[in-house]
Protein backbone atom coordinates (compact mmCIF):
# COMPACT_ATOMS: atom_id res chain seq x y z
CA UNK A 1 0.00 0.00 0.00
CA UNK A 2 1.16 3.62 -0.78
CA UNK A 3 0.52 6.20 1.84
CA UNK A 4 -0.34 9.12 0.70
CA UNK A 5 -0.91 12.40 2.35
CA UNK A 6 -3.41 15.36 0.83
CA UNK A 7 -2.38 18.03 2.46
CA UNK A 8 0.47 19.92 0.90
CA UNK A 9 -0.23 23.28 2.70
CA UNK A 10 2.71 26.18 1.85
CA UNK A 11 2.70 30.10 2.26
CA UNK A 12 2.74 31.57 -0.97
CA UNK A 13 5.79 34.06 0.92
CA UNK A 14 9.35 33.67 -0.32
CA UNK A 15 11.53 32.15 2.35
CA UNK A 16 13.96 35.40 2.91
CA UNK A 17 10.89 37.29 3.20
CA UNK A 18 10.76 35.50 6.87
CA UNK A 19 14.71 35.29 7.38
CA UNK A 20 14.63 31.65 7.42
CA UNK A 21 17.99 29.58 5.71
CA UNK A 22 18.94 26.22 5.03
CA UNK A 23 20.72 25.62 7.90
CA UNK A 24 17.69 26.34 10.44
CA UNK A 25 15.19 23.93 12.27
CA UNK A 26 12.15 22.57 10.88
CA UNK A 27 9.71 22.98 13.64
CA UNK A 28 7.35 19.96 14.14
CA UNK A 29 3.98 20.22 16.53
CA UNK A 30 1.80 18.51 17.88
CA UNK A 31 -0.92 18.35 20.18
CA UNK A 32 1.13 16.29 22.38
CA UNK A 33 3.25 13.13 21.61
CA UNK A 34 1.60 12.16 18.37
CA UNK A 35 3.73 14.42 15.97
CA UNK A 36 6.60 11.75 16.98
CA UNK A 37 4.92 9.57 14.77
CA UNK A 38 5.65 12.32 11.77
CA UNK A 39 9.39 13.47 13.13
CA UNK A 40 10.29 9.40 12.88
CA UNK A 41 9.16 9.62 8.98
CA UNK A 42 10.84 13.09 8.78
CA UNK A 43 14.18 11.97 10.35
CA UNK A 44 14.18 8.96 8.31
CA UNK A 45 13.59 11.06 4.92
CA UNK A 46 15.64 14.12 5.74
CA UNK A 47 18.34 13.44 7.78
CA UNK A 48 20.19 16.34 7.81
CA UNK A 49 17.78 18.88 8.76
CA UNK A 50 17.43 20.06 12.50
CA UNK A 51 14.17 19.87 14.27
CA UNK A 52 12.49 21.27 16.97
CA UNK A 53 9.52 19.62 18.30
CA UNK A 54 7.16 21.19 20.53
CA UNK A 55 4.74 18.97 22.40
CA UNK A 56 1.35 20.70 24.07
CA UNK A 57 0.91 17.84 26.63
CA UNK A 58 -0.56 20.30 28.82
CA UNK A 59 -2.89 21.59 26.90
CA UNK A 60 -3.71 18.00 24.91
CA UNK A 61 -6.40 16.74 24.15
CA UNK A 62 -7.78 19.18 21.54
CA UNK A 63 -9.54 16.52 20.22
CA UNK A 64 -12.13 17.89 23.15
CA UNK A 65 -11.15 21.86 22.91
CA UNK A 66 -13.33 24.03 21.16
CA UNK A 67 -12.49 25.53 18.07
CA UNK A 68 -11.18 28.75 19.14
CA UNK A 69 -8.99 26.95 21.51
CA UNK A 70 -7.27 24.75 19.04
CA UNK A 71 -6.74 28.22 16.62
CA UNK A 72 -5.32 30.10 19.52
CA UNK A 73 -2.70 27.39 20.27
CA UNK A 74 -1.77 26.54 16.74
CA UNK A 75 -0.87 30.22 16.06
CA UNK A 76 1.07 30.27 19.62
CA UNK A 77 3.07 27.20 18.83
CA UNK A 78 3.81 28.37 15.03
CA UNK A 79 4.66 32.00 16.34
CA UNK A 80 6.81 30.71 18.83
CA UNK A 81 8.45 28.10 16.80
CA UNK A 82 9.28 31.34 14.23
CA UNK A 83 10.96 32.92 17.41
CA UNK A 84 13.14 30.07 17.56
CA UNK A 85 14.55 30.33 14.32
CA UNK A 86 12.44 27.50 12.35
CA UNK A 87 12.72 27.89 8.68
CA UNK A 88 9.35 25.95 8.12
CA UNK A 89 6.62 24.60 10.06
CA UNK A 90 4.84 21.31 9.76
CA UNK A 91 1.45 20.87 11.93
CA UNK A 92 1.44 17.10 12.64
CA UNK A 93 -1.80 17.13 14.15
CA UNK A 94 -5.05 16.62 12.26
CA UNK A 95 -7.39 18.20 14.58
CA UNK A 96 -5.08 21.88 14.53
CA UNK A 97 -4.49 21.19 10.92
CA UNK A 98 -8.48 20.91 10.60
CA UNK A 99 -9.46 23.41 12.79
CA UNK A 100 -6.66 26.27 11.69
CA UNK A 101 -4.75 25.83 9.28
CA UNK A 102 -6.11 29.07 7.24
CA UNK A 103 -5.81 30.91 10.14
CA UNK A 104 -1.97 29.98 10.50
CA UNK A 105 -1.03 30.02 6.70
CA UNK A 106 -2.20 33.64 6.92
CA UNK A 107 -0.40 34.69 9.68
CA UNK A 108 2.89 32.84 9.86
CA UNK A 109 5.73 33.51 7.19
CA UNK A 110 7.14 30.95 6.97
CA UNK A 111 6.35 27.37 4.60
CA UNK A 112 3.81 24.87 6.10
CA UNK A 113 2.86 21.64 6.22
CA UNK A 114 -0.02 20.20 7.83
CA UNK A 115 -2.15 16.88 8.15
CA UNK A 116 -5.16 15.23 6.64
CA UNK A 117 -6.39 11.66 7.10
CA UNK A 118 -5.63 9.28 4.46
CA UNK A 119 -9.08 9.47 2.61
CA UNK A 120 -7.06 9.39 -0.97
CA UNK A 121 -5.21 6.23 -0.35
CA UNK A 122 -8.12 4.60 1.51
CA UNK A 123 -10.24 5.20 -2.05
CA UNK A 124 -7.36 3.73 -3.78
CA UNK A 125 -6.41 0.86 -1.29
CA UNK A 126 -10.34 -0.36 -0.45
CA UNK A 127 -11.82 -3.41 -2.68
CA UNK A 128 -14.80 -3.81 -0.42
CA UNK A 129 -15.44 0.12 -0.95
CA UNK A 130 -16.02 0.32 2.26
CA UNK A 131 -13.52 1.90 5.11
CA UNK A 132 -13.26 3.07 8.57
CA UNK A 133 -11.62 6.44 9.85
CA UNK A 134 -10.81 6.55 12.94
CA UNK A 135 -9.88 10.63 14.34
CA UNK A 136 -10.89 13.06 16.60
CA UNK A 137 -14.40 14.11 17.05
CA UNK A 138 -13.03 17.81 15.75
CA UNK A 139 -11.26 16.21 12.73
CA UNK A 140 -14.33 14.45 11.68
CA UNK A 141 -17.01 17.35 11.93
CA UNK A 142 -14.47 19.55 10.16
CA UNK A 143 -15.45 21.21 7.05
CA UNK A 144 -11.83 20.37 5.75
CA UNK A 145 -12.50 16.42 6.07
CA UNK A 146 -15.90 16.77 4.29
CA UNK A 147 -14.89 18.35 1.59
CA UNK A 148 -11.93 15.49 1.36
CA UNK A 149 -14.06 12.75 1.35
CA UNK A 150 -16.06 14.36 -1.16
CA UNK A 151 -13.43 15.57 -3.29
CA UNK A 152 -11.56 11.57 -3.06
CA UNK A 153 -14.21 9.23 -1.46
CA UNK A 154 -17.87 9.72 -3.47
CA UNK A 155 -17.87 6.14 -4.42
CA UNK A 156 -16.39 5.08 -1.20
CA UNK A 157 -18.42 4.20 2.44
CA UNK A 158 -16.76 6.05 4.90
CA UNK A 159 -17.51 5.13 8.33
CA UNK A 160 -16.42 7.66 10.45
CA UNK A 161 -15.64 7.08 14.43
CA UNK A 162 -14.05 9.43 17.12
CA UNK A 163 -11.39 7.74 19.01
CA UNK A 164 -12.94 9.24 21.84
CA UNK A 165 -9.95 8.23 24.85
CA UNK A 166 -7.20 6.85 22.56
CA UNK A 167 -5.18 10.05 22.76
CA UNK A 168 -5.41 10.09 26.74
CA UNK A 169 -4.12 6.22 26.27
CA UNK A 170 -1.01 7.36 23.97
CA UNK A 171 -0.40 10.41 25.95
CA UNK A 172 -0.05 7.74 29.23
CA UNK A 173 1.85 5.72 27.03
CA UNK A 174 -0.79 3.01 26.91
CA UNK A 175 -0.30 1.31 23.59
CA UNK A 176 -1.64 -2.13 24.94
CA UNK A 177 -3.38 -2.43 28.14
CA UNK A 178 -6.39 -4.47 28.34
CA UNK A 179 -8.66 -1.72 28.77
CA UNK A 180 -7.14 -0.09 25.45
CA UNK A 181 -7.61 -3.17 23.29
CA UNK A 182 -11.44 -3.44 24.64
CA UNK A 183 -11.41 0.22 23.05
CA UNK A 184 -10.17 -0.44 20.10
CA UNK A 185 -12.16 -3.15 19.57
CA UNK A 186 -15.38 -1.62 20.59
CA UNK A 187 -14.11 1.03 17.52
CA UNK A 188 -12.60 -1.58 14.85
CA UNK A 189 -15.06 -4.29 14.96
CA UNK A 190 -18.37 -2.67 13.73
CA UNK A 191 -15.94 -1.54 10.95
CA UNK A 192 -15.39 -4.96 10.29
CA UNK A 193 -18.56 -6.26 10.77
CA UNK A 194 -19.76 -3.76 7.70
CA UNK A 195 -17.07 -5.11 5.25
CA UNK A 196 -14.31 -2.43 6.02
CA UNK A 197 -11.45 -3.51 4.66
CA UNK A 198 -9.39 -0.37 5.32
CA UNK A 199 -8.51 1.92 8.10
CA UNK A 200 -7.50 5.61 7.74
CA UNK A 201 -5.91 6.69 11.35
CA UNK A 202 -6.82 10.06 10.99
CA UNK A 203 -5.05 11.41 14.11
CA UNK A 204 -0.48 10.85 14.24
CA UNK A 205 -1.19 9.51 18.01
CA UNK A 206 -3.09 6.67 16.41
CA UNK A 207 0.36 4.92 14.03
CA UNK A 208 1.20 3.89 18.03
CA UNK A 209 -1.69 1.66 18.02
CA UNK A 210 -0.72 0.30 14.95
CA UNK A 211 -0.15 -3.00 16.69
CA UNK A 212 -2.88 -3.38 19.16
CA UNK A 213 -5.29 -2.39 15.81
CA UNK A 214 -3.25 -5.13 14.56
CA UNK A 215 -3.91 -7.52 16.95
CA UNK A 216 -7.80 -7.09 16.53
CA UNK A 217 -7.88 -7.02 12.79
CA UNK A 218 -5.49 -9.07 11.80
CA UNK A 219 -4.46 -8.94 7.88
CA UNK A 220 -8.19 -8.04 7.59
CA UNK A 221 -8.08 -4.73 6.71
CA UNK A 222 -4.86 -1.94 5.50
CA UNK A 223 -3.71 0.64 8.06
CA UNK A 224 -3.21 4.16 6.05
CA UNK A 225 -0.73 6.16 8.19
CA UNK A 226 0.43 9.33 6.20
CA UNK A 227 3.05 10.15 7.92
CA UNK A 228 5.62 8.78 5.52
CA UNK A 229 3.96 10.77 2.75
CA UNK A 230 4.10 13.91 5.18
CA UNK A 231 7.98 13.96 5.19
CA UNK A 232 8.00 14.02 1.47
CA UNK A 233 5.66 17.25 1.19
CA UNK A 234 7.67 18.41 3.68
CA UNK A 235 11.01 17.59 1.45
CA UNK A 236 9.02 19.37 -2.19
CA UNK A 237 8.49 22.21 -0.02
CA UNK A 238 11.66 22.99 1.39
CA UNK A 239 12.99 22.25 -2.12
CA UNK A 240 10.51 24.66 -3.71
CA UNK A 241 11.84 27.28 -0.90
CA UNK A 242 15.64 26.62 -1.27
CA UNK A 243 15.54 25.62 2.24
CA UNK A 244 16.74 22.12 2.31
CA UNK A 245 19.75 21.69 4.80
CA UNK A 246 22.83 20.65 3.00
CA UNK A 247 23.34 17.20 2.05
CA UNK A 248 26.89 17.14 2.87
CA UNK A 249 25.90 16.53 6.61
CA UNK A 250 26.05 13.39 7.89
CA UNK A 251 22.88 13.51 9.56
CA UNK A 252 21.40 15.12 12.27
CA UNK A 253 22.19 13.44 15.60
CA UNK A 254 20.42 13.79 18.82
CA UNK A 255 21.63 17.19 19.53
CA UNK A 256 19.99 18.43 16.29
CA UNK A 257 16.42 17.84 17.76
CA UNK A 258 15.23 19.82 20.43
CA UNK A 259 12.46 18.55 22.41
CA UNK A 260 10.09 20.79 24.17
CA UNK A 261 7.14 20.28 26.14
CA UNK A 262 4.75 22.68 27.35
CA UNK A 263 4.08 19.58 30.50
CA UNK A 264 6.35 17.79 32.20
CA UNK A 265 7.98 15.82 29.67
CA UNK A 266 8.41 12.68 30.87
CA UNK A 267 6.32 11.09 28.53
CA UNK A 268 7.97 12.51 25.37
CA UNK A 269 11.11 11.14 26.42
CA UNK A 270 10.12 7.76 27.03
CA UNK A 271 8.36 7.66 23.87
CA UNK A 272 11.29 9.21 22.42
CA UNK A 273 13.57 6.40 23.56
CA UNK A 274 11.19 3.39 22.47
CA UNK A 275 10.10 4.86 19.01
CA UNK A 276 13.03 6.75 18.16
CA UNK A 277 16.37 5.08 20.39
CA UNK A 278 16.76 8.49 21.60
CA UNK A 279 17.65 9.46 24.67
CA UNK A 280 16.71 13.24 24.47
CA UNK A 281 16.47 15.93 27.20
CA UNK A 282 12.83 17.29 27.05
CA UNK A 283 13.08 21.17 28.01
CA UNK A 284 9.75 21.85 29.50
CA UNK A 285 8.79 25.64 27.61
CA UNK A 286 6.11 27.98 28.53
CA UNK A 287 4.04 29.18 25.62
CA UNK A 288 1.17 31.49 26.92
CA UNK A 289 -1.37 32.46 24.98
CA UNK A 290 -4.80 34.72 25.05
CA UNK A 291 -7.03 31.44 26.01
CA UNK A 292 -4.45 29.44 28.66
CA UNK A 293 -3.79 32.85 30.35
CA UNK A 294 -7.74 33.02 30.41
CA UNK A 295 -7.71 29.32 31.76
CA UNK A 296 -4.99 29.85 34.11
CA UNK A 297 -7.00 33.35 35.29
CA UNK A 298 -10.29 31.04 35.63
CA UNK A 299 -8.29 29.03 38.27
CA UNK A 300 -6.15 30.99 40.30
N1 LIG B 1 -2.32 14.07 17.23
C1 LIG B 1 -3.52 14.86 17.20
C2 LIG B 1 -4.24 14.66 15.87
O1 LIG B 1 -3.62 14.26 14.96
C3 LIG B 1 -4.32 14.56 18.41
C4 LIG B 1 -5.41 15.54 18.66
C5 LIG B 1 -5.81 15.65 20.10
O2 LIG B 1 -5.01 16.10 20.91
O3 LIG B 1 -6.96 15.29 20.40
O4 LIG B 1 -5.40 14.93 15.72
Amino acid sequence: MRPLTLSPNSVNLPASSSGAHSGAPVGIFDSGLGGLSVLRAVRALLPAERLVYVADSRYAPYGQRDDDFIADRTLAIGEWLVAQGAKALVVACNTATAQSIALVRERLSIPLVGVEPGIKPAALASKTRVAGVLATQVTLRSARFQALVERHAADLRVLCQPGHGLVEAVERCDVNSPELLALLRAYVEPMLEAGADTLVLGCTHYPFLDAAIRSIVGERMALIDTSVAIARQLERVLEQHGLRADGGNAGAGPDDIRFCSTSDGAHLRELAAALLGLDAEVERVAIPSRRTRELEANAA
